[in-house]
């Protein structure tokens, strides 16, 4: 397929108030997303409380590069491509798991799950010049971790994943600290999702839900127990709701319902106080933090709602991990993370919360999907090719930090991604 504009020419595709859809919907644009920014930029491989013992693994991609992120014996987590050093063969077949060792199906060649070559079949035909510690598996280029999320960038060089994150950590923080001792556990499994659509649709949009999930804000406001209406009062999408949009830059959004939730702390806690052992858990948390950081936290509920480019958001309980297949294809893992040093009954209120929306029977996520697939499907029709996402430029701020800041519907979040995407895809290839 020709694309429209010459493919250097993004600054074209990507203008301050409106996109051109070929970058949702041109293969060619795609296989250079897979280079510009899936086989370069920092992405989010999962959080370390996935591998809780040594030996433990899951197996994905980055970008279209096969990896396993793996608890080694020695207790620390690392990523290495799944290609087998002798002949190139993936090394990892299953997706989760626990092995001691990597045993490549092709020749037999056996790795340690920290990287060495333990053995090969037929030793005596490999020469004195053969040394086996020239062969282990191979790490990733980069690897860094903050607040055990393990990410890894497959360019050797490039900004730090401190600068990647910039402040867009403080969002990771919130997402922890829900936990009065700031861990977490995420070994409940995970629940995914494949839709027809193109991964950028997978974005932070404060402006549909008043209309794809308008049956279900009318529930939140006729009851409550169990459901987001216990943490989120009234209309949290609405213009005068106090909540807000940010972008933090390098593509980082959130949609910030802090300000909402805060008026609303006094009735979540009394949510939280009608739970067993709720009380425990406020008491938890106003000593680890002090009483005026531990309400902050209290009225966040871990739910930092931020997306961390180009991969991974934090939405309510859920760490999620969007994996782009093809143009049109897309799959989104999501892993339940339960508080750890919390009564049960917490990590139960924030499950239910996660299911009742997100949940594959949920009221929210499956909607979503849909609407992503009808949007792949509108975009076919190009002879008017331009998406318009001018939604509150005109009433958009700038905060000392640089964060551009816009009411909850506005369309600052995908403005921001769009920005992201387009110094990302604008930087020189090595
Ligand atoms: S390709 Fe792995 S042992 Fe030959
Ligand atoms: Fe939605």
């Amino acid at each position: 397929m020709n694309a429209p504009h010459a493919l250097s020419d993004y600054a074209h595709l990507v203008q301050p108030d409106r996109v051109h859809s070929a970058i949702y919907t041109d293969p060619a644009i795609f296989e250079q997303e897979m280079a510009r920014i899936f086989h370069r930029t920092w992405l989010c491989v999962g959080h370390q409380a996935e591998l809780p013992n040594p030996g433990d693994f899951r197996a994905t991609t980055l970008g279209r590069q096969p990896v396993i992120m793996v608890r080694g014996e020695d207790g620390q987590v690392r990523v290495f491509m799944n290609r087998c050093r002798h002949r190139g063969m993936t090394v990892c077949e299953t997706e989760t798991g626990n092995a001691r060792f990597f045993t490549c199906w092709y020749h037999g060649w056996v790795y340690r799950n920290t990287g060495p070559l333990q053995d090969v079949p037929g030793p005596a035909g490999y020469g004195a010049d053969f040394h086996k510690e020239d062969f282990g598996l191979t790490l990733v280029p980069r690897q860094a971790s903050y607040r055990g999320f393990v990410f890894a960038s497959l360019a050797p060089t490039g900004p730090t994943l401190a600068e990647h994150l910039g402040p867009a950590a403080k969002y990771l923080d919130i997402y922890m600290d829900a936990s009065p001792v700031g861990d977490i556990d995420v070994t409940a499994g995970v629940h995914r999702t494949r839709y027809r659509g193109n991964w950028k649709f997978v974005g932070m949009d404060g402006y549909h839900p008043h209309y794809t999930h308008r049956s279900v804000l009318d529930a939140w406001r006729r009851r409550s127990g169990g459901n987001m209406a216990d943490t989120h009062h009234g209309d949290p999408f609405a213009d005068d709701s106090g909540n807000l949009t940010r972008d933090l830059g390098n593509g980082h959004v959130l949609l910030d319902f802090f300000p909402g939730r805060m008026g609303n702390l006094d009735r979540y806690l009394a949510t939280l106080r009608k739970l067993p052992q709720g009380e425990d858990y406020i008491q938890a948390m106003h000593s680890a933090h002090g009483e005026a950081r531990g309400n902050e936290l209290l009225a966040w509920a871990g739910d930092p709602h931020v997306g961390i480019y180009p991969n991974l958001q934090l939405i309510g309980v859920q760490i999620r991990l969007v994996r782009p297949l093809a143009v049109d294809d897309t799959e989104v893992l999501m892993f339940p993370g339960l508080l750890k040093g919390v009564p049960a009954s917490v990590n139960s209120l924030r499950l239910r919360q996660h299911e009742s929306f997100y949940g594959p029977a949920g009221a929210g996520s499956p909607d979503d999907a849909e609407l992503f697939e009808r949007n792949q499907e509108g975009l076919q029709a190009s002879v008017d090719p331009w998406l318009y996402l001018g939604r509150g430029l005109n009433r958009e701020r700038v905060e000392p930090d640089g964060t551009r800041v816009g009411l909850v519907g506005d369309e600052t979040t995908q403005r921001g991604q769009l920005r992201g995407w387009l110094e990302l895809m604008s930087e020189a290839l090595a």
